[in-house]
Order: structure tokens, then C-alpha cells, then sequence
């Protein structure tokens, strides 16, 4: 059994707006969704969640497959987002991490010698049997709603093992990058790898649409960017090409948009900084991207929501495609009835 690829539509399995979107075809409203919309912000998620880590959470197939639904079922966003983590895969071959609730991904032992990069494996399909398992039953449960993967970019996962957890200014993984070039291209190389791996088993278990997560890349310049982040987030990308739209999403990326669709992108996450018609420029003719309500707005009150929505949806037209999200994740404070109100008021919209 395979799924269709996005190009053979047929009657009963028409191709989901968001993959339409995402190759630069119109449709009657940008597909909508939101980063992080399957977390706190609903009672719902607190209510199952309750009891259970995050991580133990990411390892139960009946818990991802819950948790991913809940947001379709209440706002009826246009795709579904694997419950899960970047870390996750991390954790699967054997690193020593938590995922502290207020806090974020901490490691055991950070990762800055030769010894400790070349302990880090390679995942194989069979660490992660709980993904494939709940990504296989989602596809099935979704019907016509489409399921995105996702999984962090080697700089973004680098920077957590380096500095041992969040960091503001990323001030040792820069360092590092810079003092010892070979074993960063060995740490951010083997990030790549394992990142593709858990990339390629959501795709073979069924995910329409793969999103990289590169949060953290803004803090590099263009020129670091360059020679020390984007071919290794090329090499998770570019192998990926043609069997899934790929997206690619970072903060602060102003200076990177179009290093970062050149590193093998179909669509490009822009956050609330560069309006979308002003990144669409930017990124060059046939950029599709994805975006870009600033989450802080979310507690603005509608009159302000409203407009911004509007905004960015006519901005948006300036693309070749467009999939409305925010320039971040869902806050865990939002009420999640502005979320749906957003949902109704793109849908709603006139083509
Ligand atoms: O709905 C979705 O977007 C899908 C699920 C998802 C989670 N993490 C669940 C999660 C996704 C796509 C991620 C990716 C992720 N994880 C990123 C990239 C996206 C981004 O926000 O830039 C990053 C940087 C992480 C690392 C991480 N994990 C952080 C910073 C945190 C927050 C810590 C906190 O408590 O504030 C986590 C934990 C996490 N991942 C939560 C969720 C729902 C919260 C944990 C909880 O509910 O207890």
C-alpha cells in the first residue's frame, strides 16, 4: 500500500489545500494552520496530558493520535501536526535529555567534544515504532485533512546539545562553530542525518507535508548561515524532493529567506518581521511561504486580530502561494476561541 503522491488527484482523494498550496496552485483561501496549536493553550491537551511527561507522552501512539486531532476537531484548521518534538529522535537513539515543562529541552551532558558527537547515532525506523504506528492511524483518522511531519534542523538541534539547553544568544554553539569548524560540520552532519531518518519514517508512514523547524537560525548572520547551517539543513531537505512539499521555518530570518529556499524548500515560514509581500520579493519569483500573525497579537482583542488577519492574507497574495499561520507557536495563555475565529474569518474571506 502506498499513498498517492500529491500530483495524482482523483475524485475521492482530492489533493489537500495545504499540499495545493504549497506547489503553487490556487485554491479558494489559504489553507490555515498553526505552530504549536496541539498544546497548552487547550483544556483539552491539559486535561490528557496530565500525569504524564511530554517525552513519555511523544512515546504513546494513543496520546500523539489524540493530541494531534484536538486541534482539528475544535478549530478546524486545514492540516494536522504530528504530536511530537525535535528532541524526540534525540531522545530515541539515546541522549540524555528532559523536556522541562517552562523551561525546554535540557541535556544531560552537552555535547562539545569529538568523543560526545561520535556517540550520537544514527536513527533507524525501528527507534521510533510509536511514530509510524500513530502517524499511519492519523492519516487514516484525518480523511481529507492532511498530516504535516516535522523535525528540527541540524543548527537548531546543535545549539540545545551544545549549550546544554535553551539559549538567548546562542553565544557557545557561535563560538564553537567558529573555533572548531571540523567538529561542528561532524555534530551539525550527524544532526542532518538523524533528522532525515525521522523525517523519511513519517513520510513512509504517511505524512503529505514536511515542515523543518530551523527556530533558532536568525541568531546566525547570512554569511554564518551559509558556510555553517544551511548544507546541513540542505542535506535532510534536498533528498526529500518530490516526495512531499517541504517547508521551512525559522524566527528572525529576515537576512535568510532566500538562503533558506535555496537550501531545498518548496515553502518558506516567515515570521511577523517582513510583511509577505515584502519576503515574496525577496525570496523571488514562484515562492510560496507561510505565515505570519505575530502570536502577541493574539491578546489584542479582536478589532486588532481582525485587521492584522485581513492584512496578511492580502500581503500573502503577493506570493505565488500562501498558508496562513502565525510568525510563531501558539502561546500557552491564547483563548483558544480567537484561534477558531481566525480559522472562520481566512476561510471566509473573499478568493
Ligand atoms: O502543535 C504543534 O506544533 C506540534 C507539536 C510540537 C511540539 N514541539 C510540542 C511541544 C512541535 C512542532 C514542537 C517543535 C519544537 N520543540 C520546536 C520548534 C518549534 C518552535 O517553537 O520554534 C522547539 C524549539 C522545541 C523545543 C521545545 N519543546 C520547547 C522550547 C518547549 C517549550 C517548553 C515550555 O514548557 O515552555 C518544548 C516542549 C513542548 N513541545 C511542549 C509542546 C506541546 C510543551 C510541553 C508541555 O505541554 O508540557
Amino acid at each position: 500500500m502506498s499513498a498517492s503522491p500529491p500530483s495524482r488527484e482523483t475524485a475521492e482523494s482530492p489533493t489537500p489545500l495545504l499540499v495545493r498550496a504549497a506547489t503553487g496552485r490556487p485554491g479558494p483561501y489559504p489553507p490555515v494552520w498553526f505552530m504549536r496549536q496541539a498544546g497548552r493553550s487547550l483544556p483539552e491537551y491539559r486535561a490528557v496530558r496530565a500525569g504524564t511527561t511530554m517525552l513519555d507522552a511523544c512515546r504513546s501512539p494513543e496520546l500523539i493520535t489524540e493530541i494531534t486531532l484536538q486541534p482539528v476537531r475544535r478549530h478546524g484548521v486545514d492540516a494536522a501536526i504530528l504530536f511530537s518534538d525535535i528532541v524526540l529522535p534525540l531522545v530515541a537513539t539515546g541522549v540524555g535529555i528532559d523536556i522541562v515543562a517552562g523551561v525546554g529541552p535540557v541535556i544531560d551532558k552537552p555535547i562539545r567534544t569529538a568523543a560526545d558527537i561520535d556517540r550520537l547515532r544514527v536513527l533507524d525506523a525501528g527507534d521510533v515504532p510509536y511514530v509510524a504506528d500513530a502517524v499511519r492511524g492519523l492519516v487514516r483518522e484525518l480523511g481529507g485533512t492532511p498530516l504535516i511531519g516535522f523535525a528540527g534542523a541540524p543548527f537548531t538541534l546543535a545549539s540545545y546539545l551544545v549549550e546544554g539547553g535553551p539559549s538567548r544568544d546562542h553565544a557557545l554553539t557561535k563560538a564553537f562553530m567558529h573555533a572548531e569548524p571540523q567538529l561542528w560540520h561532524r555534530l551539525a552532519g550527524r544532526l542532518a542525518e538523524i533528522a532525515r531518518a525521522y523525517l523519511t519514517v513519517q513520510i513512509d508512514a504517511g505524512v503529505q507535508t514536511v515542515q523543518l523547524f530551523d527556530s533558532w537560525a536568525g541568531a546566525l548572520s547570512l554569511a554564518d548561515y551559509t558556510e555553517f547551517a544551511l548544507p546541513h539543513s540542505r542535506a535532510v531537505l534536498e533528498p526529500l524532493a518530490g516526495r512531499v512539499p517541504r517547508i521551512h521555518f525559522g524566527v528572525n530570518t529576515g537576512e535568510l529567506l532566500p538562503a533558506m529556499r535555496a537550501a531545498g524548500a518548496d515553502v518558506v515560514g516567515v515570521d511577523w518581521r517582513v510583511p509577505l509581500d515584502e519576503a515574496a520579493r525577496r525570496l523571488g519569483p514562484g515562492a510560496v511561504v507561510q505565515g505570519n500573525l505575530d502570536p502577541a497579537l493574539l491578546g489584542a482583542g479582536w478589532p486588532v486580530i481582525d485587521a492584522a488577519v485581513r492584512r496578511i492574507v492580502e500581503q500573502g497574495r503577493g506570493a505565488s502561494g500562501h498558508i496562513f499561520n502565525l510568525g510563531h507557536g501558539v502561546p500557552p495563555d491564547t483563548d483558544p476561541q480567537v484561534l477558531t475565529r481566525i480559522v472562520e474569518l481566512v476561510h471566509a474571506l473573499e478568493p
